[in-house]
């Protein structure tokens, strides 16, 4: 009998079908995913973005946190950052009650807690803080009961900033650009990792690894994407995100992609994404 031909992935695994995850009758508490790469335009606002509605489409009640002076998140979901109470001033105390910070978005289950340039000032105003590195996870600790899960969209550096994120984190996703030094610095940021959880937060895990920008017609992508999946084995996402310009023309519509431009395949991809973290156990 003719042997089956199975089809692979770009990983250079089996495609396979991950089922859509099943509906949860209870919510929370959730777990906190820290999208980290110090790299900058690797993808982690577009991740956050697009994985953050993608979960909400299946049920999950989601909150994404800007942790980026730069205000992406905030600006790509449509919500004010400016005369709005931001993260900048839940870490500061100015605000007590994080949920007077919580804005709805136009994506039901999707809520933001914006951030504008204010936050840049948090590393200074934090230096001379009692646990410093603990105070985003004071805040977060209130919002946990509220949802299944939290994505901090972390800003391109390992300051304190980051590492309020990562020890606020129960895991760390960390969206990679399959471009030339592409693992450039990921030592340095999985070094970081390692650090925060023996001084910090000791069940800090590595969620796993996001090959964003794939352009399977090139075929530096595709030995991008072998070195990665070479050096990070299953840590690596059977989901690849594809480069289409659709992603950027949504963040400037200030839409997640699923609702600027669903049948692209960018939306099946953040769905899919969705899907295997739950099939992974990383959310619930
Ligand atoms: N898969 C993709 N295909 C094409 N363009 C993309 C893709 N993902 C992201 N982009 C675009 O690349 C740029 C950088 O992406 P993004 O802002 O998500 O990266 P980032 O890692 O958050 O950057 P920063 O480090 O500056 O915060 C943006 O203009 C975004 O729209
Ligand atoms: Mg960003």
């Amino acid at each position: 009998m003719a042997k089956q031909e199975v089809e692979l992935g770009p990983t250079g695994r089996p495609e396979r079908v991950i089922p859509a995850p099943q509906k949860l009758d209870r919510h929370g508490p959730a777990r906190i995913v820290a999208m980290c790469n110090q790299k900058g335009g690797v993808g982690k606002t577009t991740s956050t973005i697009n994985l953050a509605a993608a979960l909400a489409r299946y049920g999950r009640r989601v909150l994404a946190v800007d942790f980026d002076p730069q205000g992406a998140l905030s600006a790509g979901l449509g919500v004010p950052a400016h005369d709005v109470p931001t993260i900048y001033d839940l870490m500061l105390g100015k605000v007590k009650d994080p949920r007077e910070a919580v804005q709805t978005t136009a994506t039901p289950g999707l809520d933001v807690i914006p951030a504008n340039i204010d936050l840049s000032a948090a590393e200074v105003h934090l230096v001379t803080e009692v646990a410093r590195e603990q105070i985003l996870a004071g805040v977060l600790r209130k919002l946990a009961n509220d949802y299944d899960v939290i994505l901090i969209d972390c800003q391109p550096s390992l300051g304190l900033l980051t590492v309020n994120a990562l020890t606020a984190s129960h895991g760390v996703l960390i969206p990679l650009a399959c471009e030339y030094f592409a693992l450039r610095g990921v030592a340095l940021l999985v070094e970081t990792v390692d650090k925060v959880r023996d001084r910090l937060n000791p069940a800090l895990e590595l969620d796993g690894i996001l090959a964003t920008m794939y352009d399977a017609r090139t075929l530096h992508a595709r030995e991008v994407l072998e070195r990665v999946v070479d050096t990070f084995g299953d840590k690596v996402f059977d989901t690849v995100i594809g480069r289409t310009v659709k992603l950027p023309d949504a963040q400037i519509a200030a839409k997640p992609i699923l609702d600027y431009a669903p049948s692209n395949a960018a939306s099946e991809a953040y769905l899919k994404l969705a899907r295997e973290l739950v099939q992974r156990g990383v959310v619930a």
